[in-house]
């Protein structure tokens, strides 16, 4: 499937069950491969980009066997990776890339790492410091601070890092490069950012404080095997959250989504945008906050995106720019430079777009400004082959006037396998 059309949507309804968490999926394999015993997920993404850990981590010697959202690790211990015999693919994940460096420094032998020609323009400088700042020998081949990378791992020595950003990325690679250090390892970000590894690897053993935006880890002997449950990804039921408030006569439960105060900045810009999301039996499922969203049609006004909110809203910042432009008044994004290097340039792939579909917004700095409450009509979207700018504009399709063509459309099965299935089977007939 290269290109989608899609339609004006007079009501949503059902039921929906969205995959599992994306960040999580690929510690749970990460975190298995470097435990002792075997790792057992359920939930697990099925996704290209989930594939991508799997694939790099069955290259260094784990045995790691599939069955749809069933993943079992048989983990060989922190030092158990064996040297790659061929270049490790990480194909579009850029959450495979930074940490399995973090990872590979402190192994005794040398890899060589590699992806698409997104991944390829996407900065790693931002964790090629701190690496070789902890001892690791870490290269980009064409000297650009991008992959492909070389990395002659071995001692390391521990840090304390103030990060530049924040990114859970980077936060997650220093730390698990300092799972193997000589002293312990402290990483200061800007703002809190997701902080999957930080529980994750307290339940596999690890000793980490995290107090406010500081997180550090004690160098350890071992990791033991988890069973892990991974709960429903909120960046996927993100898209579902925005159709049901947007689309009229809409209402959507969605089930089993991580509601982890680092990842649900979606929940409060969409409440203080005038959105009705009832959150439901809240609970806990491995060590992360889970509840069911309630998500009914709303009449939306725009408000400021700004400040620590951003880290817990940065993949669903497109399609909260999709809701501002069906909001009442002005959305302004600000502080989210970050969004020009992900996947695509997702100020310059959002503004476009929108633009062409009639929205009234201006690209800035750091974000971008709407001006809501203007017909939107269909138009081709260049997706860029990002999934999140696919899925955004898929939702922003739903209440445009005529037809709406998505071109390399099959993106979305990076993190959301089966999303225009689900979408045909709500819209309401
Ligand atoms: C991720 C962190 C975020 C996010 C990405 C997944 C993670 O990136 O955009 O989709 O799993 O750690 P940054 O940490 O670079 O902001």
């Amino acid at each position: 499937m290269n290109t989608i059309t899609l339609h004006k949507a007079h009501s949503l309804r059902g039921e929906i069950t969205v995959p599992g968490d994306k960040s999580i999926s690929h510690r749970a394999v990460m975190f298995g491969s470097i435990a002792k015993g075997t790792t057992r997920i359920t939930g697990f993404l099925d996704g290209a980009d989930c594939r991508s850990t799997i694939g790099c981590f069955l290259r260094l010697g784990i045995g790691i066997t599939q069955d749809g959202d069933h993943v079992t690790v048989c983990g060989r211990g922190l030092h158990g990776l064996s040297e790659p015999k061929e270049t490790l693919d990480v194909g579009n994940s850029g959450t495979t890339m930074r940490l399995i460096c973090g990872i590979l420094s402190a192994q005794p032998f040398v890899s060589h790492l590699t992806g698409d020609t997104s991944i390829q323009k996407r900065p790693m400088q931002r964790i090629m410091a701190p690496l070789r700042r902890m001892g690791a020998a870490i290269t980009s081949d064409n000297d650009n601070n991008c992959a492909p990378l070389t990395i002659r791992g071995g001692k390391i020595t521990g840090t304390l890092y103030h990060s530049p950003v924040a990114s859970a990325q980077v936060k997650s690679c220093i730390l698990l490069a300092g799972l193997y250090g000589d002293r312990p390892t402290t990483v200061i970000e800007p703002s809190l950012s997701r902080d999957h590894t930080e529980r994750m690897l307290t339940a596999f053993g690890a000793d980490i404080t995290s107090i406010g935006a500081s997180a550090k880890v004690i160098p350890c002997e071992e990791l033991f095997a988890q069973d892990i449950e991974v709960c429903g990804d909120i960046s996927s039921a993100a898209y579902w959250i925005a159709a049901g408030l947007i689309a009229p006569d809409s209402e959507l439960l969605i089930k089993n989504v991580n509601t982890n105060p680092t990842r649900a900045g979606i929940l409060s810009a969409a409440k203080k945008m005038g959105g009705q999301i009832d959150i439901l039996n809240k609970r806990t499922v491995s060590g992360e906050d889970v509840a069911d969203l309630l998500v009914r049609s709303s009449s939306l006004h725009g408000i400021r995106v700004e400040g620590p909110i951003i880290p817990t809203l940065i993949d669903e910042l497109p399609v909260i720019a999709v809701m501002g432009a069906y909001a009442d008044g002005e959305t302004v994004i600000a502080d989210a430079a970050e969004l020009k290097v992900k996947e695509s340039d997702r100020i310059a792939s959002v503004t476009d777009n929108l633009s062409a579909m009639g929205a009234d917004i201006t690209a800035t700095e750091d974000g971008m400004i709407i001006r809501g409450g203007k017909p939107l009509h269909g138009a081709a979207i260049h997706t860029q082959k990002d999934h999140r700018i696919a899925m955004a504009f898929a939702v922003a399709a739903l209440s445009a006037e005529g037809d709406t063509v998505l071109n390399d459309a099959d993106c979305v099965n990076i993190s959301y396998p089966g999303f225009y299935e689900t979408l045909s089977g709500c819209i309401g007939r």
